[in-house]
């Protein structure tokens, strides 16, 4: 069994200063639940996740009544009409900035189900019709062009529902009764390929990992790790609510050139800011059919070359991409990590391997995924 790391607390001769405690538990759950039956009360804030906007927004569109989401300064840059157009041809109305932008308020109603194609590849836009289309009446379809995650599908499985796939399309029935379930919920594959790919990079390295979702729409970080040239062991594979979870055994092995196509983007989309950090430590990536990444948390094809420039990496942007060669070592400085906690944390893997320390300012969002990862990076080091 793992053991806690102790904490060592040392004397102390006084103490001064002010401080703050955490807000009053046995008043947020009153409030927490009074809002949840309440009219008009504030808005409902998503923080920085565009998921929860998302989704949340196709759960609100069947109830007949008014709400509004806002989000951080980040996700209130962040596109919604690609769930807005879906959900309106529904039946639900929307109003935001430009038609498009958080803040985002929904008038829901009785819901009609559609059959949908998404313009653009994405797990949120599919999540948000399906949810929708849950309380809807009639059959709501759709098909992807490119398949994304599908968590929401097998959690809705998991959940009682049932789902038909025919023709590349997933089909639900409106007005399924869902059964509450004992859930375990499987290690985060996108949290994991940071401590992954940083053992990857660094020569002598060898890490497992456990009880990490192996659902195969987002464990393409696994191949692509192997054509880097690690070696990769999979262990102990088992079944949480129709989630594949087992545990990842990650040795370095010398660095090749990779270079990543538009097919298989969706089940890397989030791994491919630490991917370029990867880079740095030697081969090469080329990576494309990515355009998705510049309305993320940040516009990450910017941010995560411009970042890497500063510590002295040979990367440039492509206009869905980019491209960055290893060899040089990184000399190390000072990086920003323009909100968004995979950059953050993509930097943390290219510093392990500068020649001088590096200073990622705002790294404090990490908290946002991967609260403990400065923690269990420095457990790490040999
Ligand atoms: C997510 C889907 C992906 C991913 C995001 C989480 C999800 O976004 O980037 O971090 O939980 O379904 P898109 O589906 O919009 O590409």
């Amino acid at each position: 069994m793992d053991v806690a790391p102790a904490i060592v607390v040392p004397p102390a001769t006084r103490l001064r200063g002010a401080i703050r405690v955490p807000g009053d538990k046995s008043i947020s759950h009153r409030y927490a639940l009074l809002a949840a039956i309440s009219e008009g009360s504030g808005p409902l804030d998503c923080g920085n996740s565009g998921s929860t906007m998302r989704m949340l927004a196709g759960v609100l569109a069947a109830h007949p009544f008014s709400s509004t989401l806002v989000g951080d300064r980040s996700l209130s840059r962040r596109p919604m009409r690609r769930i807005i157009a879906p959900l309106s041809r529904m039946g639900a109305r929307f109003e935001a900035a430009d038609g498009d932008r958080p803040p985002l308020t929904i008038h829901g109603n009785h819901l009609n189900a559609i059959e949908f194609v998404p313009e653009v590849p994405s797990a949120q836009v599919k999540s948000a019709v399906l949810l929708a289309g849950l309380q809807a009446l009639g059959r709501t379809k759709v098909t992807e062009q490119a398949s994304t995650r599908d968590h929401t599908e097998r959690a809705l499985s998991a959940f009682g529902a049932h789902l038909d796939y025919a023709g590349g399309g997933i089909m639900l029935d409106g007005g399924q009764r869902l059964q509450g379930i004992d859930a375990r919920v499987p290690g985060d594959m996108s949290s994991a390929a940071f401590p992954a790919t940083a053992a990857a990079a660094l020569p002598g390295s060898e890490i497992r990992i456990d009880s990490v979702g192996l659902n195969p729409t987002r464990a393409g970080i696994v191949d692509v790790l192997r054509r880097f040239g690690a070696s990769i062991e999979i262990r102990r594979v088992t079944d949480w609510q129709g989630e594949p979870v087992g545990s990842l055994t990650i040795r370095h092995q010398a660095l090749r050139s990779v270079e990543i196509t538009p097919a298989e983007v969706p089940a890397i989309i989030d791994e491919l800011p630490v991917l370029g950090a990867l880079a740095t430590f030697g081969g090469e990536l080329r990576v494309t059919g990515a355009g998705e990444l510049r309305v993320k948390e940040s516009d990450r094809i910017a941010a995560l070359v411009t970042g890497l420039r500063r510590l002295g990496a040979d990367a440039e942007e492509l206009p869905d991409g980019f491209h960055i060669r290893g060899g040089t070592r990184l000399a190390g400085g000072a990086v920003d990590a323009q909100d968004d906690h995979r950059l953050a944390m993509a930097f943390a893997v290219a510093a392990l391997g500068a020649r001088e320390p590096v200073t990622i300012e705002g790294a404090e969002v990490v908290a946002v995924s991967y609260p403990t990862f400065f923690e269990d990076l420095d457990r790490l080091r040999a």
